[in-house]
C-alpha cells in the first residue's frame, strides 16, 4: 500500500489550520461523493476499478493477442488526457531500453501529441519498413492534434497495405455515441472501444483509454486494476487519517500561505512521465477562476545539479511532493575497484537503491532546512499494481483538492481559447470571424 508521509511538513502548519483544512476537505469529499457539485456527472471515473466490465478486459486481451508477434510497432495516436496516462504507464513498466523485436509485443511510439513536422516525418521514415497498427484515442473524436495524425497515418496504411488490412490495423478508442472518431469507425468497420460518457480525459487512465495500449505492450492490466482497487478501499473513507483528504489539505494550506508552486519530484528516470501527467492532472483541474497551484516537475538527482540551485535558495513560492519507489528484485552493488583512484571504496557493498536513498533523505532534509516543505509518498515498487494505486490517489486527491477550492474539477473552459484561435487562424469553416 502506498504510504503518504507528513512529517517534514507538520513544522510547517499550525494544528488549528490543519483541522480547519481537514473540515473543508471532509466537506470536499461529501460533495465529490454525493455527484451534486460542479462537473458532478463527470464523476464516473470513481468507481471504475469496481465497475470495469469483463467485456472490456476480453477485447483488449483479444487486441493485444491478435498484434503480438504479427505488429512490429503500434502507433498510439493521442493528445492530453487521451496520451499522458497510457504513456506514463507505459515508461514506468518498461524495460528502460526496450525496443522493437525485444519482446513478443510491438514497439509503442506515439502520435498526434503535437503538430511537429519533423516527429511525424521522422515517424513515417521509422514506419516505413515496419508493419504497424494503431491505436486513436480521442474522446471528442474532434482534437486536431490526433485527428490530422490519424489522417495522415491512415492514409500511409492505405497506400501500403490495402483497405482491407488496414481495417485490421486500427483500433479506435471513443466517445460511445459522439463525434467524427465514432462515424469513421462506423463507416470503416474499425474495432472500436468506447470511453464512458462520465468519465473525463484527464481521469480516463483506467478505461481503454489506458487499459488498451497497456494490454498491447503486454503488460498485466488486471493488476493494475486491482491496485486502483486497493487504492479506492482505503480511500474512500470518510475519516481524517484518509491519505487523499490529508494530502488535499496539506497542499491546500501551502497554496493559502503563499507556497503557489507544487514540485513533483521523482528519482527514477521511470517516473518521468508521472510528472507529465500529473501535471496535467492538477493544472487542467485546478487552473481557474484565476486560482490554482502551479504543478512542476523536476527529476532528481539529475535536476538537483541544475535547478537544485533554486530550489534551495531562490523564491520561497513552492512546497514538494515527492514519490518515492523502491527498486524490484535486482541489485546494482558497488564494486570494489583495484586501486580507489576515484575515491569510492566508502560506498563498496552498498547498493544503488541505498545510495538513492540516501539522496532522497539528504534533499528532503536540506530542502526543508531551506523553507521548502516536503510531503512524500512512497510505493513499494514501478510496477503494474503500484502504478494503479498511485493513479487512484492522485484522481481522488486533486478532485478532493479542485472543490476546495471552489472550481470546478472536470471541466477546462479556458483550452477552448487556444483551439478557437488556431481554427481561427487555420481558416476552419465557422472559425473565420
Ligand atoms: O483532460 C481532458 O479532458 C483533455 O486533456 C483531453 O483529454 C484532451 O484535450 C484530448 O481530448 P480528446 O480525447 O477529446 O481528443
Amino acid at each position: 500500500m502506498l504510504k503518504l508521509h507528513t512529517e517534514m511538513i507538520e513544522p510547517f502548519i499550525g494544528p488549528e489550520d490543519f483541522k480547519t483544512a481537514m473540515g473543508s476537505a471532509l466537506n470536499a469529499y461529501d460533495t465529490l461523493l454525493s455527484g451534486k457539485g460542479p462537473g458532478g456527472n463527470m464523476t464516473g471515473w470513481l468507481d471504475l476499478p469496481v465497475n470495469t466490465p469483463e467485456r472490456l478486459i476480453k477485447d483488449c486481451r483479444r487486441i493485444a493477442s491478435r498484434w503480438q508477434g504479427t505488429l512490429d510497432v503500434v502507433v498510439v495516436i493521442g493528445i492530453g488526457g487521451s496520451f499522458l496516462g497510457a504513456k506514463c504507464a507505459l515508461e514506468a513498466f518498461s524495460h528502460s531500453f526496450a525496443s522493437a523485436g525485444e519482446r513478443n509485443s510491438p514497439h509503442i511510439v506515439y502520435a498526434g501529441y503535437s503538430l511537429s513536422e519533423d516527429y511525424m516525418s521522422d515517424l513515417l521514415g521509422y514506419l516505413k519498413k515496419k508493419s504497424y497498427g494503431l491505436i486513436v484515442i480521442s474522446k471528442s473524436g474532434t482534437t486536431l492534434e490526433p485527428a490530422l495524425a490519424f489522417r495522415i497515418l491512415r492514409m500511409d496504411m492505405l497506400k501500403r497495405f490495402g483497405a482491407e488490412d488496414t481495417r485490421r490495423r486500427i483500433v479506435t478508442v471513443t466517445d460511445e455515441s459522439n463525434g467524427a472518431l465514432r462515424a469513421m469507425s462506423e463507416k470503416y468497420g474499425y474495432t472500436s472501444l468506447s470511453v464512458p460518457s462520465n468519465v473525463g480525459g484527464r481521469y480516463s487512465v483506467l478505461t481503454a483509454v489506458g487499459l488498451l495500449p497497456i494490454a498491447v505492450a503486454g503488460f498485466d492490466i488486471e493488476s493494475f486494476l486491482g491496485g486502483a482497487r486497493e487504492a479506492r478501499e482505503n480511500i474512500m473513507r470518510r475519516d481524517e487519517n484518509n491519505p487523499a483528504l490529508v494530502y488535499a489539505s496539506l497542499r491546500n494550506l501551502m497554496y493559502s500561505v503563499g507556497k503557489k508552486i507544487e514540485v513533483f519530484v521523482n528519482y527514477h528516470p521511470k517516473l518521468k512521465y508521472l510528472g507529465e501527467w500529473l501535471k496535467q492532472l492538477f493544472a487542467e483541474s485546478e487552473g481557474k477562476q484565476l486560482k490554482g497551484l502551479f504543478p512542476a516537475t523536476l527529476d532528481f538527482t539529475t535536476d538537483l545539479h541544475s535547478v537544485g540551485q533554486y530550489i534551495q535558495d531562490g523564491e520561497r513560492t513552492m512546497f514538494e511532493t515527492s514519490i518515492l519507489a523502491g527498486s524490484k528484485e535486482v541489485e546494482v552493488f558497488v564494486p570494489k575497484s583495484t586501486d580507489n583512484l576515484d575515491g569510492l571504496d566508502y560506498l563498496v557493498g552498498k547498493t544503488l537503491e541505498d545510495i538513492n536513498y540516501m539522496a532522497e533523505k539528504g534533499t528532503r532534509i536540506a530542502h526543508t532546512s531551506g523553507n521548502v516543505p516536503n510531503i512524500y509518498i512512497e510505493m513499494e515498487k514501478i510496477d503494474e499494481w503500484n502504478m494503479g494505486q498511485l493513479f487512484y490517489f492522485f484522481e481522488f486527491s486533486c478532485a478532493i483538492s479542485a472543490y476546495m477550492l471552489g472550481v470546478n474539477p472536470f471541466d477546462q473552459p479556458a483550452v477552448d481559447v487556444y483551439k478557437n484561435n488556431l481554427y481561427r487562424l487555420l481558416g476552419r469553416p465557422g472559425y473565420t470571424e
